[in-house]
């Protein structure tokens, strides 16, 4: 048995000492050369080839990286034992992927994925209640027809025109002056997010955020490699403090939710509003404007956005369907100076072209034809009765042990147990009783939050939630019992030195 080697055929665009080793490889995969058998010489092969002995020796080091050859130290090289079962063994990928920044609250949502279903009553995830989509009129849309096979091909990847002219005509009417240029449509505003991390941020730049905050914001940010500065959202905005960062670490960027924050529920007043922007201009600070819930109002209509305010062109605004119409659209909108808008359209084009046409046209259709302002109108009604169902419960049976305000619009309660349980010990006696929600260390960057929780009126209905509070709170009286059990067990253990 000889190995075979031709090199003969026809040009491959392969390096040669990968034609060699392949050549190679085949014969050992068909057991034309068996385990055990020593292989030629580097010297020889390389002279047999018509190579370089460096080439030689890289196609052994390939073959070894396979797993088919052995290099014995001052002996040769030999096929491996086993060699062929070798060469089909899975791909390593996790040699070749490059390490994943790993957020540090991964796990947490991983838990609560896990819980899935088997919570029961989920009050976890921030989604607009399936039963309130608007199917039913996507449906007549489509039905009406109109759509020109020419908006199924590729379009700008600033999003479909009509829609970006509408969405421009929408917010200069309510306060934001804004044309089409100003506007680009993206995947869902987490894409928004993503594309202006990627825009304006370098590794160790400092961006302003406000603790606690959406915890997709500060994933994106820290996988981006910035620093982050933190400013307390609930309560009164801490401008010297925020002035103190200006001075201090000359901040790029401030990421700030106005209006019905995620978690807090927190509104920012106009006057502050005001406040924030000419400090912002002072300092040339740009602002992300994040405002998914500002439609989702229930007793009155919030102040107008930062956007709407900014004199200095110094706010991008970033919106989205996904909690107003539905979260499986994946369209948001980004609304800033042109400038900024052609810079993200650039990134985008390496991500995705462009988004999605169909749903584009759909919104198109949906916002032209009326059909989001009643849509708005309905939700906000039946959203608000789920608010105060969610408010009454909590005060019924929960009263006491949970401190929380009562938001004025969005889709949460953040909460606070004055007791001594922490959140994660909570979250799987919660599970046990067939409840779930966010604990609040996801929403800071530290560890912080660690008695806090959020909870989501949106998803269930106002007869579902009581008996969801219900639950929650026996879930607090068996996690206080536990904690209780567990300190008079260590208080009778006696304390060893710290050494
Ligand atoms: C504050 C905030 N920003 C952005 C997003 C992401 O939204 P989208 O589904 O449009 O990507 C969410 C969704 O939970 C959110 O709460």
């Amino acid at each position: 048995m000889d190995m075979s080697i031709d090199l003969s055929a026809e040009k491959s665009a392969e390096p040669m000492y990968e034609q060699i080793a392949a050549q190679i490889a085949a014969q050992i995969r068909s057991q034309a050369l068996a385990p055990g058998m020593k292989l030629p010489p580097e010297r020889l092969l390389a002279e047999r080839c018509g190579v370089s002995r460096t080439t030689a020796i890289n196609a052994y080091r390939r073959l070894e990286e396979l797993g088919l050859v052995r290099t014995r130290v001052g002996s040769g090289t030999y096929v491996a034992e086993g060699g062929a079962e070798a060469a089909a063994q899975p791909m390593p990928w996790h040699q070749l992927l490059v390490p994943a920044w790993q957020s540090p609250v991964a796990g947490i949502i991983r838990d609560l994925v896990a819980m899935g279903d088997s919570a029961g009553i989920s009050m976890a995830t921030g989604m607009p209640d399936p039963r309130l989509y608007p199917w039913g009129a996507f449906q007549e849309l489509l039905a009406q027809g109109g759509l020109a096979m020419a908006d199924l091909g590729h379009i700008a990847t600033e999003g479909y025109g009509p829609l970006r002219e509408a969405l421009a005509a929408r917010h200069a009417a309510a306060g934001v002056p804004a044309g089409p240029e100003n506007v680009a449509v993206v995947a869902g505003a987490q894409q928004g997010l993503y594309l202006l991390a990627k825009v304006l941020l370098n590794p160790g730049d400092y961006v302003v955020v406000e603790t606690p905050t959406y915890m997709g914001a500060l994933q994106i940010f820290q996988a981006a490699g910035a620093r982050l500065l933190t400013l307390p959202a609930p309560g009164p905005l801490q401008l010297d403090l925020l002035e103190d960062y200006l001075v201090r670490y000359r901040p790029k960027l401030m990421y700030v939710l106005p209006t019905y924050q995620n978690p807090s529920g927190r509104v920012i007043p106009q006057g502050e509003r005001q406040a924030l922007l000419a400090l912002a201009a002072r300092h040339r600070l740009a602002v992300i404007e994040d405002d998914p819930y500002g439609d989702l109002y229930y007793d009155r209509e919030p102040p107008p956005p930062l956007k709407a305010l900014d004199q200095h062109g110094g706010v991008i605004y970033m919106r989205t369907f996904s909690k107003t119409v539905f979260p499986g659209l994946r369209a948001g909108w980004l609304v800033a100076p042109e400038a900024v808008i052609q810079r993200v359209a650039m990134e985008k084009q390496y991500v995705d072209l462009h988004s999605n046409n169909l749903a584009q046209w759909l919104l198109y259709k949906f916002v032209v034809s009326g059909g989001l302002d009643g849509h708005l109108a309905a939700v906000r009604r039946e959203y608000r009765l789920r608010r105060d169902a969610m408010g009454q419960a909590l005060r019924r049976f929960a009263g006491g042990r949970l401190s929380y305000a009562v938001p004025g619009g969005g889709f949460y309660f953040w909460c606070r147990l004055t007791g001594p349980v922490t959140t994660r010990s909570l979250l799987p006696e919660a599970g046990r009783q067939g409840v779930s929600f966010v604990p609040g260390d996801a929403f800071y960057p530290g560890a912080e939050g660690e008695r806090e929780f959020r909870l989501c009126f949106a998803t269930n209905d106002a007869t579902e939630i009581p008996e969801g509070i219900k639950r929650l709170a026996r879930a607090i009286t068996l996690a206080e019992k536990a904690a209780g059990e567990h300190a008079k067990r260590a208080g009778a253990a006696s304390l060893p030195p710290i050494i």
